[in-house]
């Protein structure tokens, strides 16, 4: 049997350069997060999702990535979840996409708020039937009894709205604004390459390299 700690990879698919990368990290990201689409690898918008509780103890989970524009990064979830609550005393969160195939890492950390209700309304009432039906049956991150309490949940909330669900008061769209951001690009003899783009009032961003 493999020994994990035996398990290693070269990276040799690409590199991540001064010159050829973008100077602005959103456009950096769109191009990335392009690149995986296009790659068809499973889940590109998948992100995880770092927050930090009252108890100063940090706490991670997937989301997917619903929007990106220069105002920052938008996913969706349950407002009293655990994140929810966790964002609620701690608007500091962190984000980050590992796209295994492509040997690319992108960290994105900032301040979170929440989007407005129209924003959410909008992308709530573009969720397919089931979806937002399960944004009522299921209280997020609650303990239940059983399964049998979302299938129930699910029933009961189906036959309240047919197929007009409004969308819940607590469900909707979180959006992080960017204050750093890191592209990583794994290269070959662990030498990887790692940008980092930190605000500067006067051009925006500046851009550095990180040793790896
Ligand atoms: C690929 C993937 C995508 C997910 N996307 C979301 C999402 O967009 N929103 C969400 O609330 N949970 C999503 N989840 C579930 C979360 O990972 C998590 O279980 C849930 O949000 C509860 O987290 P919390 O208790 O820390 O609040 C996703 C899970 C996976 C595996």
């Amino acid at each position: 049997m493999t020994k994990i700690s035996d398990l290693r990879k070269s990276y040799e698919r690409a590199e991540l350069n001064e010159t050829a990368s973008q100077t602005d990290p959103l456009q950096q990201f769109d191009q990335w997060l392009h690149e995986a689409i296009a790659a068809e690898l499973p889940e590109p918008n998948a992100m995880t999702l770092a927050t930090v509780g009252s108890n100063l103890r940090p706490s991670t989970r997937v989301v997917l990535i619903k929007g990106y524009d220069e105002r920052g990064i938008v996913w969706f979830t349950n407002y009293e979840s655990r994140k929810g609550r966790q964002l609620a005393g701690n608007p500091f969160a962190a984000i980050q996409f590992h796209w295994v195939e492509l040997e690319r890492v992108v960290r994105i950390e900032g301040v979170v708020e929440k989007i407005s209700n129209a924003e959410s309304d909008t992308y709530f009432n573009s969720r397919p039937l089931d979806s937002r039906i399960g944004a009522w049956a299921s209280p997020q991150s609650q303990v239940i009894a059983n399964r049998g309490v979302l299938v129930a949940n699910a029933a009961r909330y189906a036959a309240q709205f047919l197929l007009q669900p409004p969308r819940p008061p607590h469900w909707g769209g979180y959006r992080l604004k960017p204050d750093g951001w890191e592209f990583w690009q794994g290269r070959k003899s662990r030498l990887h390459d790692r940008l980092r783009y930190s605000p500067d009032g006067a051009v925006g961003w500046v851009r550095e390299r990180l040793a790896p």
